[in-house]
């Protein structure tokens, strides 16, 4: 491929941008230490810089390092991560600590093949933390930098398969210098959400306009190549309402499929029919998952039939101490407070 700029030019540019018109005042850019990286860039996965400050300030005053994350219960993760969703990610944050206390005693590795060992450690996490934290040649590939990448090289096909990923990844190896990896980084992921957005990108501001080819030739709103849009099927589900004295039965849902690891109303596999007729309705709610909708109804029983292990009666005052899903919490906010 010829490249529309040299290497080393695209360097200094982007670099003095992110000098002059980048950000520098996000909360983990200062000491910007390994575990600040790690879990600033978990949150920020599928989730906007926002709606992330307050959870990662949050999150770094009550597991302020390492070890007192993977010392911290399960439980207790889960609550300090309710609301952000994509909750694997919060486990998976727990398991990173303590896999570093267990085989690094605490100390994060560098080298990259160490790095991709973490769980919940991949590619761009690695490189992240490699140019954020080290400093250091760490290439990364997001969802701004592959927008970057696809109009500034005019690179045609869906950005997530595997084709169009492996040459951007490529890229990214070449295009990504052996010094200043910090602001390095941070330029290819400001000049992404500020320059380069997805709709109404400011073209005419960028650094890059003169070489850019989409904008050469007039392809900025048609590249990156658009996913087909799915069709999100919709899904009902059943969830119990079970109440005595001051109390309520929740569960704590599997680790494994929605929700995984918070609390949340007990669930039924049951067509609400199938529930029988001393049950009454008690509410409603819907909520929009990534892969589907969900219409959920919640009925009032006197009692469960059998109880299981992941039911537990718990006090009405400790439940929002509980890590819970958002519309779980909001649906028990408005029922629990309308008497
Ligand atoms: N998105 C992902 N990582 C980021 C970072 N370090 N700063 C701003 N936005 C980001």
């Amino acid at each position: 491929m010829q490249y529309p700029i040299l290497p080393q030019q695209f360097h200094k540019r982007l670099i003095n941008w992110q000098q002059s018109h980048g950000r520098h005042d996000l909360p983990w850019q200062q000491e910007p230490t390994p575990y600040r990286v790690l879990v600033s860039e978990i949150m920020l996965q599928q989730t906007q810089v926002a709606t992330v400050i307050p959870y990662f300030n949050n999150w770094m005053q009550h597991f302020p390092t390492v070890e007192i994350l993977a010392q911290a219960s399960e439980d207790e993760v889960m609550q300090h991560w309710q609301g952000l969703g994509y909750y694997s990610r919060a486990r998976n944050l727990r398991k990173a600590a303590r896999f570093i206390m267990e085989h690094h005693h605490g100390k994060f590795p560098e080298s990259l093949e160490e790095l991709l060992a973490i769980p919940g450690v991949g590619r761009y996490t690695a490189g992240a933390i490699t140019s954020f934290a080290y400093n250091r040649y760490g290439p990364i590939v997001d969802g701004n930098v592959k927008r970057l990448f696809c109009r500034f090289f005019a690179i045609d096909g869906i950005p997530g398969t595997t084709q169009v990923d492996k040459q951007l990844w490529q890229l990214a190896e070449t295009f990504t210098p052996e010094t200043n990896n910090r602001s390095f980084a941070q330029g290819l992921l400001d000049i992404g959400a500020m320059v380069c957005k997805p709709k109404n990108p400011a073209c005419e501001q960028c650094c890059f306009r003169a070489e850019c080819l989409a904008l050469k030739q007039s392809r900025v709103q048609d590249l990156p190549t658009p996913k087909p849009k799915k069709v999100i099927p919709t899904k009902a589900g059943q969830f119990l309402w079970i109440e005595s004295e001051n109390k309520i039965l929740l569960e704590k849902r599997a680790e494994d499929g929605i929700w995984g690891s918070l609390w949340c109303l007990p669930q039924i596999h049951l067509q609400p029919e199938q529930l029988g007729e001393h049950v009454q309705l008690k509410g409603s709610f819907r909520h929009t998952f990534t892969h589907y909708k969900l219409n959920a109804n919640v009925w009032t029983i006197e009692r469960l039939g059998e109880m299981e292990p992941r039911h537990q009666w718990i006090e009405k005052s400790e439940i929002f101490n509980l890590g819970l899903p958002t519309p779980i919490k909001k649906f028990l906010t408005r029922h629990l407070e309308s008497r």
